[in-house]
């Protein structure tokens, strides 16, 4: 039997998202948004695609939530996003609202799934789903550290011409400005990148990337980036479903590990059956360990922020 994915928003990401998995051919799609008829016409359409590319998978589109029943995995794309000007705080109330809503109707309907909230600001809303479904830790984890990584990977690649495959990198903390690309434990080809590229050159890298959100908005401008976040949440979703036991950068509860309690914050864990099995703590300089453990504080504020809104 396939597996079942539940995607909830039909938007740039959800629908996306729901056609890359699609045409994998190893999962049933669930596709769930509030607007009547977006997400049964783009489920259609991907399933009529269906005997060009091959697949055999279902794909449906609902308006309800009936159909998502004994997902194994449901990824939560609804919500707004933002637009030139906007950061991706500013969606916190209007999204927590949503991701609260959805995550209280798929909680129900599948409790042994693993959620994988996307919606913005991804930390603080895989903590707030994290509190509504009541499931365990484990079963709940954010997509962000894999997208700004491969931006990181992208722009070095760039740099020094070589295969993005040859670049080794994690981009940790929370999804936003605060977010911490790790250079020291950045290598290509096995070599330490600060040997490869200048300290000053490489500080612009890093900042292109904590901005590389902002720049594909500043040129979209009705909307944010799709199709590296939808390429992202699939490799957590196939690690997952597959049980790859990929170690992955992806936004998790932190017990403790690198001096954090309590608070969902990008990390390297274990992807695999379970969800997040195990939590890596890498070797981090001084540097890098304040600047981790400064991100997690700007995730505090804004689940203070939540938590004074209700
Ligand atoms: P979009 O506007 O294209 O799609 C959002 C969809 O959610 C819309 O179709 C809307 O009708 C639907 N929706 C709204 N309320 C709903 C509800 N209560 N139930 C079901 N559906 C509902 O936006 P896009 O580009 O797909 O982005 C979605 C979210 O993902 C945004 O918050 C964005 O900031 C975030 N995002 C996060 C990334 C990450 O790395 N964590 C990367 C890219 C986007
Ligand atoms: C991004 O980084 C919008 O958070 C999303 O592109």
């Amino acid at each position: 039997m396939r597996s079942k994915v539940t995607v909830v928003g039909a938007g740039n990401v959800g629908a996306t998202t729901a056609q890359r998995i699609f045409d994998k051919g190893y999962a049933d799609v669930v596709l769930v948004d509030i607007v009547e008829g977006l997400p049964q016409g783009k489920a259609l359409d991907m399933l009529e695609a269906g005997p060009v590319t091959g697949t055999d998978a279902k794909v449906i589109g609902t308006n309800g939530y009936d159909e998502t029943e004994n997902s194994d995995v449901v990824v939560v794309t609804s919500g707004i996003a933002r637009r030139p000007g906007m950061s991706r705080d500013d969606l916190l109330l209007t999204n927590m609202k949503i991701v609260t809503s959805v995550v209280k109707e798929v909680a129900a309907r599948s409790p042994n799934c693993v959620l994988l909230p996307v919606t913005n600001p991804l930390d603080a809303m895989a903590q707030k789903a994290y509190e509504v479904s009541g499931f365990p830790k484990n079963r709940v984890v954010g997509m962000a550290g894999i997208l700004d990584t491969a931006r990181f990977r992208t722009f070095l690649a760039q740099e020094l011409n070589v295969s993005v495959n040859s670049v080794e990198a994690y981009v940790l903390g929370g999804h936003g400005d605060t977010m911490v690309p790790v250079v020291g434990t950045t290598t290509v080809g096995g070599t330490p990148v600060s040997k490869l590229i200048g300290k000053e050159r490489l500080a612009e890298i890093v900042q292109r990337t904590r901005d590389g959100g902002a720049e594909i908005v500043n040129y979209l401008k009705t909307g944010s980036a799709y199709y590296a976040p939808s390429a992202s949440i699939v490799r957590m979703v196939e690690s997952i479903l597959l049980d790859r036991k990929e170690i992955l950068p992806c936004t998790a509860l932190l017990e403790g590990e690198y001096g954090i309690n309590n608070l969902f914050v990008g990390v390297p864990v274990k992807l695999g059956a379970g969800g997040v099995e195990e939590v890596f703590e890498i070797d981090l300089n001084d540097e890098e360990l304040a600047a981790l453990r400064k991100s997690a504080e700007s995730v505090q504020e804004l689940i203070d922020v939540m938590a004074a809104a209700v």
